[in-house]
């Protein structure tokens, strides 16, 4: 018997029966059991429904120890130790999602009533996962062995569809506006974000798309405007990605880069240029009068159908101050391989932040993901890659990452000038197994304030077959997303 794929087949019916059925009603396990069809349980190496009743006791002993479900019996509910597959019960028993308010009302300690509220404002159920388009030429491998491709709208259109067929919640593009040359020519060739975004957005009906503005090539009120252009295209599912930039020469071969000093106030800059877009989104005028931006009776009408979500994307200190006061989201990025809670202490310092503005600002952790059938396989591709590094291209990025002379430690640029992982700029890598994979990314989203996971694929297409058919499915934290397939 395969315990995994009886598994991957038991969890949508238990899902969907434990949702259905309203408190105070019950489900019995064998309702599940009985759910698996021929297939299933060819599939899973069993003879009958009731093989499957150890395995489903204890995903249920295991849905209880989350604190998401509890177990009765004769009416009453079971407390204490019950055994890590329900083995300490004896005879029925009936299960039911615990319903939350009756329990906050029964409840008296204030200190379990404190954990609840913690448990609900930082719960990794129902976590956010979503693709980091390429844009760029490559994706995010600098490599001669890693696979080759050229960005293109109808590329980028498959990914997203597929993305949004295996139920994943949104899709980022970044801007960049030059690269970085080598034998790879690595991001010489790059779509513009928004325009990009537009299209995804004619041919995609449910994912929400981001598009990136780089602040110091945009007006606000422009950028405010495109954005309520693709929220009539998609309403509700659009949202910006703000930009300060790292890299002068993206700027500087356009004469547009403000001088070094610009370090020093970007997220000043950062913070005129969103407020003058959420006046505009919420009022239809602005008259924002600050250091960097003056509006004089600006106008920009329609308004979006909903209010335009914010990304951020800093990891210094004052970054990271910035997306709790303005941001709905903040990037924060990981690092080393296998290393699920590398970026632990960033999410610590938005929570923090986060606490200071009272705002609720969610972490999106960036990992690229290299997974195959076995750990074997998935690491010596991880090998294959790192061995082609272009040393040309990932060198020349890694000098212009030290012009950023107010990079804190925790920077986007001190992460690119570092030398440990060039292949791919040094972000985290999670390489394994499906199944390991699945379980190095439900260790992530339990991270505290982790909000959602935003993925990078060796091989996109291929990727995310992979992560919607073998290893979504067996991930806690999306076991709310119901798989329908890919085209
Ligand atoms: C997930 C993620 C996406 C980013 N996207 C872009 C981008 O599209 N273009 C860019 O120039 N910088 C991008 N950055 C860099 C940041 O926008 C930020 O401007 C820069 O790192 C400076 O801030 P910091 O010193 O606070 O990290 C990104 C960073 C992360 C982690």
């Amino acid at each position: 018997m395969s315990e995994e794929v009886l598994r991957r087949a038991l969890q949508p019916h238990l899902d969907r029966l434990l949702t259905s059925r309203e408190h105070p009603k019950t489900i019995c396990p064998s309702e599940v059991a009985r759910a698996l069809n021929t297939a299933n349980l060819q599939e899973a190496d069993i003879q009958s429904w009731r093989d499957a009743m150890p395995e489903i006791r204890k995903m249920v002993a295991e849905m209880r120890a989350r604190g998401e479900v509890e177990v009765l019996q004769k009416g009453s509910v079971l407390e204490g130790d019950l055994g890590e597959s329900l083995e300490l019960v004896v005879g029925p028993i009936r299960v039911r999602r615990i319903h939350l308010f009756e329990k906050l009302f029964a409840i008296q300690s204030p200190q379990y009533l404190q954990a609840v509220v913690v448990k609900i404002v930082l719960s990794h159920d129902n976590m956010e996962i979503g693709v980091f388009i390429p844009i760029g030429n490559n994706g995010w491998l600098i490599s001669d062995n890693s696979p080759t491709y050229k960005p293109s709208f109808e590329l980028n259109k498959r990914i997203v569809q597929k993305a949004e067929s295996y139920g994943m919640d949104f899709a980022l593009s970044m801007i960049k506006l030059r690269g970085f040359g080598g034998r790879t020519e690595h991001w010489d060739y790059n779509l513009e974000s928004f325009t990009l975004m537009a299209g995804l957005a004619a041919v995609t009906s449910k994912i929400k798309l981001f598009a990136s503005t780089a602040i110091l090539t945009l007006p606000p009120a422009l950028c405010a405007r495109m954005a309520v252009t693709i929220d009539s295209i998609a309403p509700g599912r659009f949202g910006v990605n703000i930009v300060t930039g790292w890299q002068p020469a993206e700027y500087e071969q356009m004469s547009i880069w403000p001088g070094n000093e610009y370090f020093g106030y970007r997220y000043d800059y950062a913070q005129e240029y969103v407020q003058v877009m959420k006046e505009l989104w919420s009022s239809g005028e602005s008259n924002f009068k600050g250091k960097h931006f003056t509006m004089n009776d600006c106008k920009l009408l329609p308004k979006p159908s909903s209010p335009i979500k914010i990304i951020a994307a800093g990891q210094s200190p004052r970054g990271t101050k910035f997306a709790a006061e303005y941001a709905d989201y903040n990037f924060c990025g990981a690092s080393g391989h296998n290393n699920p809670q590398s970026f632990e202490k960033g999410n610590l310092a938005l929570v923090e932040e986060a606490k200071i503005t009272g705002r609720d600002v969610g972490a999106m952790v960036l990992f690229m993901i290299i997974a195959y059938e076995t750990d074997d396989e998935a690491w010596a591709k991880w090998d294959w890659y790192s061995e082609g590094v272009d040393l040309d291209a990932t060198s020349w990025v890694a000098k212009q990452a030290t012009k950023d002379t107010k990079a804190a430690s925790t920077s986007t640029a001190s992460r690119i000038s570092r030398a440990d992982n060039p292949v791919n700029l040094n972000g985290g890598a999670l390489i394994g197994s499906y199944a390991n994979v699945a379980g190095l990314l439900d260790q992530a989203a339990e991270v505290a304030g982790t909000k959602g996971i935003m993925l990078i694929f060796d091989n996109f297409l291929i990727g995310l077959d992979n992560f919607g058919k073998r290893i979504q499915p067996l991930m806690k934290s999306r076991a709310h997303i119901r798989t329908n397939g890919s085209s």
